[in-house]
């Protein structure tokens, strides 16, 4: 399925084009430092900023102050120092009614979905309604059609405890959008969910951002999630953003190393192959190298001319061709022994094709 980039197809105002939707501006963020303690630096100096329209992703390993991020988002957390804006208001700069009114407009989805089991799908995507003081009425003028958005439409009275992972999920998103946010945030939203679930929540979302015209902002360990949905990445390492780009870009050129990791582990390479890796060779070792064929490149004539360029040694281990961003891109994981000669024909044969290569390693 192809859905259109949604940014475009949006057309915000002039002054919405060139003003973000969510901005971060050197923020900081400690925790503790009181009674002597030192202080943690959860955050240290956030700029990035999320455009109107898009599907924005952060990625990062656990503990790199993804959550912490988001958080400042809604006004969960507030910042240390720096600026947190949203749709041009600062929110570290609002009273509790303003942080009221911007909650409103911004839904958010969780990794263990946050349901009240007390309640059915029609009763937890009612709630924030009902705390808005929505009339009856509306409310359930409101949440049948959001039940049905989400292909919920038959199991209103449902309780979560008779819905699967994926279903509870999408009350989860029919509940973030009851108020009719702008922004969606998303905090590791299909973590607990198998690939095929994750991958049609995805889709949800994707749907949802071209319809409505919503802004995307979801965090995640999976660089999976953002392959399929993120039109923009930053990565996020030990509270820094490390590298940010357009996803393809990002995909195809990963220029730090948290990145590269973080892509690998993404790489369908078998467990031995993969614990196997080290990141320099001996004598006797193979190359593990990634090539990236980007667009309409064709694929298989390369490969086969990689084969024929290096003689019978090359091991094709993983690879596909995928969609990014609405871009083709191939990927092929491939080994071939790293004797300084066969490296020097591969790097010759890359220089004239114009391949886009990565070392992941070298394997016994
Ligand atoms: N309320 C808090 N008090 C103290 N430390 C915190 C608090 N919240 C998060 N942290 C710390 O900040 C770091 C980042 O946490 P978090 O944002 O949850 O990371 P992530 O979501 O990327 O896994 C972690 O080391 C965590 O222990
Ligand atoms: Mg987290």
């Amino acid at each position: 399925m192809t859905i259109p980039n949604a940014a475009a197809s949006v057309a915000p105002s002039a002054s919405a084009q060139t003003k973000p939707m969510v901005s971060f501006e050197g923020v900081i963020k400690r925790f503790g430092g009181t009674g002597g303690q030192p202080a943690f630096t959860a955050l240290d100096g956030i700029d990035f900023s999320v455009s109107h329209g898009a599907i924005a992703g952060i990625i990062g390993r656990s503990g790199a102050g993804k959550s912490t991020l988001i958080r400042l988002v809604n006004g969960l957390e507030k910042a240390t120092s720096g600026k947190v804006v949203v749709d041009g208001i600062e929110v570290g700069g609002l009273s509790e009614t303003g942080l009221r009114d911007l909650r409103r407009q911004i839904g958010m989805i969780f990794q263990h979905f946050n349901l009240l089991t007390s309640r059915t799908a029609f009763d937890n995507v009612a709630l924030p309604l009902e705390i808005a003081g929505v009339d009856s009425q509306s409310i359930k003028a409101k949440v049948g059609p959001l039940l049905d958005l989400v292909g919920l439409g038959d199991k209103a009275n449902r309780y979560p405890s008779e819905l699967s992972g994926g279903q509870k999920q999408r009350v989860g998103i029919a509940r973030a959008l009851a108020t009719d946010p702008k922004l969606l945030l998303s905090d590791e939203a299909t973590s607990a969910l198998d690939p095929e679930t994750t991958q049609s929540i995805l889709e949800l979302l994707k749907r949802i951002n071209a319809e409505l015209g919503l802004t995307v902002l979801l965090i995640t360990h999976e660089m999976e999630v953002v392959k399929t949905i993120a039109t923009d990445v930053a990565v996020i390492d030990k509270g820094r953003i490390v590298e940010a780009g357009s996803t393809f870009d990002v995909y195809a050129n990963p220029a730090h190393e948290t990145t590269r990791t973080l892509l690998a582990s993404a790489l369908a390479l078998p467990e031995w192959l993969r614990s196997g890796i080290k990141r320099s060779p001996s004598a006797g070792d193979r190359a593990l190298v990634r090539l990236v064929f980007f667009g309409e490149t064709a694929f298989q004539p390369l490969t086969g001319r990689l084969v024929a360029e290096l003689g019978a040694d090359v091991n094709i281990l993983a690879g596909g061709i995928e969609e990014i961003g609405g871009k083709p891109f191939g990927s092929l994981v491939v080994s071939y022994s790293a004797d300084p000669a066969v490296i020097a024909r591969a790097e010759k044969f890359y220089a004239e094709t114009g391949l886009k290569t990565e070392v992941l390693g070298y394997v016994a």
